[in-house]
C-alpha cells in the first residue's frame, strides 16, 4: 500500500505489526469497545515486541528505529484498533521523547529505560478544564517547598492516565496570575505513588472507548525536585516540540482508521448484491472507493515525507500540522463514506464501520483541533513569507 520503497527493516517492522494486529488485536477490538476496557496485557505484549520503544535509541533499551518504521507499525495497529494505537502514539511520541531530549541521565535510567522496554506506560498531561486549545493558559500551580514542588490543580483528557506509571505534567511555576505566560510553565515527571495524586472522572466517550481518558486531580501533590524535567520555565516549549512528533503519530492513527474504512468497504461492496449485482459494480460506489484510496495515499505520502524530514533534523511544525489535518479529515470523511456504502448495516454495531466512524472523530480534536492545525500552518506560511 505504500508508494515509496521500504527498507528491509521497515518492511519487517510493518509485517510484524500487521501480524500482531491481525492476530492479537483485531479479533477483540469490538468487545473492548463495547466493554470500554483496555487490554493491559496487549500493552505488555507490545512492550515485549519493542513497539513501546521504537524511537528510543538502543543505548536506552529502545529499538532506535527511524520514524517511518514507527509510523508504519502504528498504522497497522490503528487498522485493528484505534484505542490501542493511541496508547502507542502517546507513549512513543510524548513522554518518552520528552525524557529522551530533556531528561537527565538519572531520569533516563529510572524512567526512560523501563518505558522503552514497555515495563512502564507513559502519559502526557497538558490540557485542563479551562485550557484546551489555549494550552498556555493552564493554571495547575507548582509551588517550591524545600527540595520538592507541590502541585495543585486538575488535568483533563489524559490518555491512559488511570494506569500510566509515568505522567509528564505541565504546571505553572510562576505566580498564579500566570504573568510569564507560556514561559512560566515547567514539566514534571509524576508517578501515581506520589502523595496527593488522585485519578478523577473517567470520560464516557463517543469513540476510542477502550482507551481510558481521565482527569487527574493534584492535591498538593509532592513531586521531588529531581523530577523536574529540563529547565524551569521551558515546559510549554517542550510540550509544543513534542506535539510536533505527536501529531505525526495521530496522523498515522487516522490513516489506519481510514484504511480500515476502505478495506471494509471494498469487501462489503464486492459481496453485497442489490439490483441483481454486487454494489461494487455501481459507479456511485466505485467513485467513493476511488476517492478514499486517493486521499489515503496522499496523506500517507505526506506523512512519510514529513517523517523523513524529521529524521534529517528539520523542523516539522508546519508539515506535521498539515498531515495531522489532512489525515484526520480523511479518516472522518472515509469513515462517513464507509457508513454510507454499508447503508443500514453501517449504522449498527454488528459491522465494523460504526466503530470506525466514532473512532475517527477524535483525530480531528486531540493533539490540536483542525482549527489549531490551520492556525499553526497559516502562521508558518506567513513567517516563511516574511523571511523571503
Ligand atoms: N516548537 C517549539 N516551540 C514552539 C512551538 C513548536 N512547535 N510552538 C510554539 N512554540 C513556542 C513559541 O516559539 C513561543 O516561544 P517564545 O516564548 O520564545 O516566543 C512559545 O512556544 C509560545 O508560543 P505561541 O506564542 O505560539 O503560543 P500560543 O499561546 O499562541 O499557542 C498554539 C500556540 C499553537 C495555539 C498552542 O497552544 C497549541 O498547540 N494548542 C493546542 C494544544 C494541543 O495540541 N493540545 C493537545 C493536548 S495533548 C493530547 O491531546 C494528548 C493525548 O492524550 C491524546
Amino acid at each position: 500500500m505504500t508508494l515509496t520503497a521500504l527498507t528491509d527493516v521497515q518492511s519487517e517492522i510493518q509485517s510484524l505489526a500487521r501480524t500482531f494486529a491481525r492476530e492479537e488485536i483485531a479479533p477483540h477490538a469490538s468487545k473492548w469497545d463495547r466493554e470500554a476496557c483496555f487490554p493491559l496485557d496487549v500493552a505488555r505484549r507490545m512492550g515485549e515486541l519493542g513497539f513501546l520503544g521504537m524511537l528510543i535509541p538502543e543505548q536506552y533499551d529502545g529499538l532506535g528505529l527511524d520514524t517511518v518504521s514507527y509510523l508504519l507499525a502504528l498504522e497497522e495497529i490503528a487498522v485493528a484498533d484505534a484505542s490501542v494505537a493511541v496508547l502507542m502514539s502517546v507513549h512513543n511520541s510524548l513522554p518518552t521523547q520528552m525524557l529522551l531530549h530533556f531528561g537527565t541521565d538519572a531520569q533516563r535510567d529510572r524512567f526512560l529505560r523501563p518505558m522503552a522496554r514497555g515495563e512502564m506506560i507513559g502519559a502526557f498531561a497538558l490540557s485542563e478544564p479551562e485550557a484546551g486549545s489555549d494550552a498556555s493558559s493552564l493554571r495547575c500551580q507548582a509551588t517550591r517547598d524545600g527540595n520538592a514542588w507541590l502541585l495543585s490543580g486538575t488535568k483533563s483528557w489524559v490518555t491512559s492516565g488511570n494506569f500510566a506509571d509515568v505522567i509528564v505534567v505541565m504546571a505553572r511555576t510562576d505566580t498564579a496570575d500566570g504573568r510569564l505566560g507560556s514561559r512560566g510553565i515547567s514539566a514534571f515527571i509524576v508517578t501515581p505513588d506520589l502523595p496527593g495524586f488522585h485519578v478523577g472522572k473517567k470520560e464516557d466517550k463517543m469513540g476510542l472507548r477502550a482507551s481510558p481518558t481521565v482527569q487527574l486531580n493534584f492535591d498538593a501533590l509532592r513531586v521531588p525536585a529531581d523530577n523536574v524535567l529540563g529547565d524551569e520555565g521551558q515546559g510549554f516549549i517542550y510540550a509544543m516540540r513534542s506535539l510536533d512528533n505527536g501529531r505525526l503519530g495521530i496522523a498515522a492513527q487516522a490513516i489506519g482508521i481510514a484504511r480500515a474504512s476502505l478495506e471494509a468497504s471494498l469487501d462489503y461492496a464486492a459481496e453485497r448484491k442489490q439490483f441483481g449485482q454486487p454494489i461494487a459494480d455501481f459507479q456511485a460506489i466505485q467513485f467513493k472507493l476511488a476517492d478514499m484510496g486517493s486521499r489515503i495515499a496522499a496523506a500517507r505520502a505526506l506523512l512519510h515525507a514529513t517523517a523523513e524530514s524529521k529524521d534529517r533534523g528539520e523542523s516539522t511544525t508546519m508539515h506535521g500540522s498539515m498531515v495531522k489535518l489532512l489525515a484526520s479529515e480523511t479518516a472522518m470523511w472515509a469513515a462517513n463514506q464507509a457508513v454510507q456504502i454499508f447503508g443500514g448495516y453501517g449504522y449498527v454495531k454488528d459491522y465494523p464501520v460504526e466503530k470506525l466512524f466514532r473512532d475517527a472523530k477524535i483525530t480531528e480534536i486531540y493533539e490540536g483541533t483542525s482549527e489549531i492545525q490551520r492556525l499553526v500552518i497559516a502562521r508558518e506560511l506567513l513567517s516563511e513569507r516574511a523571511r523571503r
